[in-house]
């Protein structure tokens, strides 16, 4: 008991530092000031439809907490495909979660990122990239880029940390959800789902 509970404290602090050293070189690009917590990833991995037997999309991994939730709802690892922008936090995920798709990449340009799944359709998109760092247009393009890889009525998960949706509403276009409000997540997260309209 004393042993597992070291190890599960013991690989939280792990994800603690990396996500600070995480933090401190790219705050922009991190835009949180602490790992999503189980209980957010699993109200967003809750979206999944593990029976419609399509690859789940992941953006924004970081330490792989969400990663891990997906796994969590019976996704095999291999049905994943995740990209992640940091080079640190992607070497550390290929060591920590054997199987899963990570690539190295940015999650604005997917074209290019998704290699060998560009073609894809998946069954939803599970989003932590930090939407607020980035200008709205590059926000909403990103968005109906995602759209348009998941089949219609399936949506686009996203976190953030601002009171509003970080897209601002096309309702001729897509249409926008509030999912939830997580208070125990530092800081409290909000969850937002797009769907085409
Ligand atoms: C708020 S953190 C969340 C990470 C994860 N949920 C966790 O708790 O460890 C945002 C993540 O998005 C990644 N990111 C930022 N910009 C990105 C981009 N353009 N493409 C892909 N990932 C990006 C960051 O490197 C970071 O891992």
């Amino acid at each position: 008991m004393a042993i597992r509970l070291k190890e599960r404290f013991g690989k939280k602090f792990d994800e603690e530092i990396r996500f600070f050293k995480g933090m401190m070189q790219g705050p922009k690009t991190v835009g949180a000031i602490a790992p999503t917590s189980s209980i957010t990833a699993k109200r967003m991995a809750s979206v999944i439809d593990v029976k419609s037997g399509l690859p789940v999309l992941e953006l924004g991994p970081g330490t792989g907490v969400i990663t891990k939730q997906i796994l969590a709802r019976g996704v095999a690892p291999e049905k994943i495909v995740s990209v992640e922008y940091s080079q640190d936090f992607y070497r550390r995920l290929v060591e920590d979660y054997a199987c899963v798709n990570f690539i190295h990449g940015d999650a604005f340009d997917l074209k290019n990122s998704l290699g060998s799944f560009a073609d894809k359709t998946f069954d939803c998109v599970i989003s932590a990239v930090p939407m607020l760092s980035f200008p709205m247009e590059a926000r909403i393009q990103l968005l109906e880029d995602l759209l348009s890889r998941i089949p219609e009525g399936r949506p686009v998960m996203q976190i953030t940390y601002g009171p509003v949706s970080p897209v601002i509403a096309k309702p001729d276009r897509y249409h926008i959800q509030h999912f939830d409000f997580v208070v125990r997540n530092i800081p409290p997260a909000q969850l937002w789902i797009y769907r085409k309209a």
